[in-house]
C-alpha cells in the first residue's frame, strides 16, 4: 500500500506540474500565435483606438530591432550612406524605418507619430476574400498604410505655388535661407495635428532653417507635393487663389487634436 503511494506520488506530482506548465505555456502554442495574428486590433474599427502600448505588447521588435552592422556580403552599414544621411539633420548611425519615425532624437523632438497614424488596417468586410482563403499567409490586410500619409512629409516643395522664382535649393539664398521670412506671416495656423509637435517645430526652425525644408521637400520621395489643407490665418486675404479653390480648410478628422483617434 505505502509502496503504491510512493510510486504514485512522483507520477501525480509530474502530472500536476505538466498541468501548471500548460497554463503558463498557453500563450505560446501554435493556436495562440494564430489567434494573435488574427487579433481584431489589426483592423477597423478597433485599430482606430489602439494605443502604441497595445501594439508593442506583441510587436516590441518594431522599436528595438536594429539594422545589420554588416550585410551578408560584408558591406558595412556605416559605409553606405544615402545623400540625405550625410546632412547635419541626420543624426547618429543608420537606423530602421520605424525607429527613425518613432524613437530617434529628431523624431521625438518634432513628431508624435502613433502606430495607427500610419497603420489603418482594412475594413475586412470590404477587402477580405469571401469565403476566406486560408492559403493566403501574407497578412497584407494588416499592413495597409496609405501612402498619402508619407506624402505629407516626403512630398515635393511647392515652390511655384509660393511664388518662388526657382526650386528652393536655387532660390534659398534670395530669402536668407529662411522659410520663416515669409511664413512668420503666411499660413501661420499650421501643424495643429495629433502626430506633430507644433510648438517644438517652430522653436527648432528658429535655430535651424533647414528644419522646415526637412518635411517640405528636403526628404522628398515623391515627385508631387501634398495638397495641404488651407487653414484660415490672421491677415489672410479674402480672395482665394485659383489653386486653392478645392482645398479643405481643416486637417483630416482623424488627425485633429481634439480627436481620440490616433491619440495616446
Ligand atoms: C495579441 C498580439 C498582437 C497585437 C496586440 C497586435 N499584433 Fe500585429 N500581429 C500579431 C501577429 C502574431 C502577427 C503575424 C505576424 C507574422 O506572421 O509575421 C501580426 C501581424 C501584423 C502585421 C503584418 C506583419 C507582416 O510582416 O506582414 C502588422 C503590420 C501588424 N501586425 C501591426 C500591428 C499594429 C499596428 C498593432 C496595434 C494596432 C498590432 N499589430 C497589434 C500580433 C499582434
Ligand atoms: C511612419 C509610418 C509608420 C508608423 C508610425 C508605424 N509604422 Fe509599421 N510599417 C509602416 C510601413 C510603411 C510598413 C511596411 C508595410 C509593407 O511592407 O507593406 C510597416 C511595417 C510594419 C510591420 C511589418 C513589417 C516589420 O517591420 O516587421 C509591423 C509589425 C509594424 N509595421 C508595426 C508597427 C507598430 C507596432 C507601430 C507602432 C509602434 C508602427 N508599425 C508604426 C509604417 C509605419
Ligand atoms: C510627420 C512627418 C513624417 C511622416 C508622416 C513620414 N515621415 Fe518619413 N521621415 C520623417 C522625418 C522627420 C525623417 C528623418 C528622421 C531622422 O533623420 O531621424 C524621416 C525619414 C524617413 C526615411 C529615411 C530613413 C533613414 O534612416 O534613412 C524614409 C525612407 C522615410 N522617412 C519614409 C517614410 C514613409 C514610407 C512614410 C509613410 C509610411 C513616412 N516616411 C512618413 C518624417 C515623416
Ligand atoms: C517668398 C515667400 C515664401 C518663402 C520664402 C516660403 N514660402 Fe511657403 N508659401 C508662401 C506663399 C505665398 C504660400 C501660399 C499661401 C496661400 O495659401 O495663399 C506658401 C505656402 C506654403 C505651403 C502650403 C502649400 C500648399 O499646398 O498648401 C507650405 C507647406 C510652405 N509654404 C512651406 C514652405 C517652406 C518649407 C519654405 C522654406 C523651404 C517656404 N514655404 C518658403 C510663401 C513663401
Ligand atoms: C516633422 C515634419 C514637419 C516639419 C518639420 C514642418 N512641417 Fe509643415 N506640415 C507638416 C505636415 C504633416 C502638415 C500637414 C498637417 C495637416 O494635415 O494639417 C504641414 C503643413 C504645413 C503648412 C500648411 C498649413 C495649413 O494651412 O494647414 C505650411 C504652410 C507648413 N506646413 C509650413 C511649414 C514651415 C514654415 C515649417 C518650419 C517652421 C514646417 N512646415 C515644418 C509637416 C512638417
Amino acid at each position: 500500500m505505502t509502496l503504491g503511494i510512493r510510486l504514485l506520488s512522483p507520477l501525480l506530482l509530474s502530472m500536476v506540474l505538466m498541468a501548471i506548465g500548460q497554463v503558463f505555456a498557453s500563450d505560446i502554442t501554435d493556436k495562440d500565435y494564430d489567434r494573435a495574428s488574427w487579433h481584431t486590433i489589426h483592423n477597423k474599427p478597433a485599430i482606430d483606438n489602439a494605443d502604441d502600448e497595445q501594439c508593442l505588447s506583441c510587436h516590441q521588435e518594431i522599436v528595438s530591432r536594429k539594422v545589420l552592422f554588416e550585410s551578408p556580403a560584408g558591406v558595412k552599414a556605416s559605409e553606405v550612406l544615402a545623400w540625405y544621411q550625410t546632412l547635419t539633420t541626420y543624426e547618429g548611425q543608420q537606423d530602421t524605418f520605424h525607429r527613425r519615425h518613432l524613437v530617434t532624437p529628431l523624431a521625438q523632438e518634432l513628431m508624435d507619430l502613433k502606430c495607427n497614424t500610419c497603420h489603418q488596417g482594412n475594413d475586412l468586410r470590404e477587402e477580405a476574400t469571401i469565403p476566406p482563403d486560408h492559403s493566403k499567409q501574407d497578412k497584407t490586410l494588416r499592413k495597409s498604410v496609405n501612402p498619402d500619409v508619407c506624402l505629407m512629409c516626403h512630398g515635393a516643395n511647392p515652390y511655384k505655388l509660393m511664388g518662388l522664382p526657382k526650386p528652393w535649393p536655387e532660390s534659398r539664398a534670395l530669402f536668407q535661407n529662411d522659410c520663416l521670412l515669409c511664413h512668420i506671416n503666411i499660413r501661420t495656423n499650421r501643424h495643429q495635428v495629433n502626430f506633430l509637435k507644433a510648438n517644438a517645430i517652430e522653436k527648432a526652425a528658429k535655430k535651424d532653417p533647414d528644419i522646415c525644408y526637412g518635411c517640405h521637400g528636403g526628404r522628398q520621395w515623391y515627385r508631387i507635393p501634398y495638397p495641404y489643407p488651407r487653414h484660415a490665418w490672421k491677415g489672410m486675404s479674402s480672395t482665394t487663389p485659383e489653386w486653392a479653390k478645392d482645398r479643405p480648410t481643416e486637417s483630416e478628422p482623424r488627425f485633429r487634436i481634439e480627436n481620440q483617434q490616433a491619440a495616446k
